[in-house]
C-alpha cells in the first residue's frame, strides 16, 4: 500500500499489527515534527518513554537529541523525527531483521513524502538498514550521496548519554549537519 500523507501514514502505524512488536507495545511512535523539514532525523526504536507516549525521542536520549539541536542553532519542533521500527521492541532489545522488514514502508513513505535535502541516520541500527553499514563511530561526521538520496551519519543520541566525548561528537556532528546544509 502506498501513502499520500503523513497522516494516514500515523493512522496505520497506530494500529497496525504487522509485526510481533505489536503485542508487547503500550503505543505505537509514528514520526513527528515538521512535515516540510529539510532534514529528518532516524533513530533506532522507541524506548520505555517512548511506548508510553506514542511520541519519538521523549526521553534521556531525546533530551540529548534536542540540546544538542538547539546548540547548533535549529529547534526541535523545526525538524521531523522518527525511527526504524515503530514500536518499542522488549527491553529495548534491537529490532529483528523481520521487524525492520515488516516497518520498512512506513520509514520509506515518510522520506518519499516529506523529502528532505538530508536524511540523517542516527546509530548503527539506522545505518546497517538504510545504507547497509556497519561502524557509525568510524563513519559519523560525513555526508553520504546514494540513489539520489543525501545522508548524513552520526551517533545514537542513547550512546552519549553516560559518555561526554562522544556527546562532544553528537553536537559537533550537528553542527557540522546544519552548517552543510545552507550550502545545499
Ligand atoms: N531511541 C530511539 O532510537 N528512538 C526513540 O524514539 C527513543 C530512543
Ligand atoms: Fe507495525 Fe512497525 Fe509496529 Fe511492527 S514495529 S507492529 S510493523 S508499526
Amino acid at each position: 500500500m502506498t501513502f499520500s500523507s503523513l497522516e494516514e501514514i500515523r493512522n496505520q502505524v497506530v494500529t497496525c499489527t504487522k509485526c510481533e512488536l505489536c503485542k508487547t507495545r503500550k503505543n505505537s511512535v509514528p514520526g513527528k515534527g515538521n512535515h516540510n523539514s529539510e532534514i529528518i532525523f532516524i533513530g533506532e526504536a522507541p524506548g520505555r518513554s517512548e511506548d508510553k507516549t506514542g511520541e519519538p525521542f521523549v526521553g534521556a536520549a531525546g533530551k540529548k537529541l534536542s540540546t544538542a539541536l538547539e546548540n547548533a542553532g535549529i529547534s526541535r519542533e523545526s525538524v521531523y523525527i522518527t525511527n526504524v521500527v515503530k514500536c518499542r521492541p522488549p527491553n529495548n532489545r534491537v529490532p529483528t531483521q523481520e521487524e525492520k522488514e515488516s516497518c520498512k514502508k512506513y520509514l520509506e513513505s515518510e522520506i518519499a513524502i516529506i523529502k528532505p535535502k538530508v536524511i540523517c541516520i542516527m546509530g548503527n541500527t539506522a545505518y546497517q538498514s538504510i545504507l547497509g553499514g556497519n561502524n557509525i563511530t568510524k563513519e559519523r561526521g560525513k555526508f553520504v550521496k546514494k540513489d539520489g538520496n543525501l545522508y548524513f551519519l552520526t551517533i545514537h543520541p542513547a550512546a552519549v548519554i553516560y559518555n561526554q566525548k562522544l556527546l562532544d561528537s553528537l553536537e559537533n556532528d550537528m553542527k557540522k549537519l546544519v552548517n552543510g546544509i545552507k550550502e545545499l
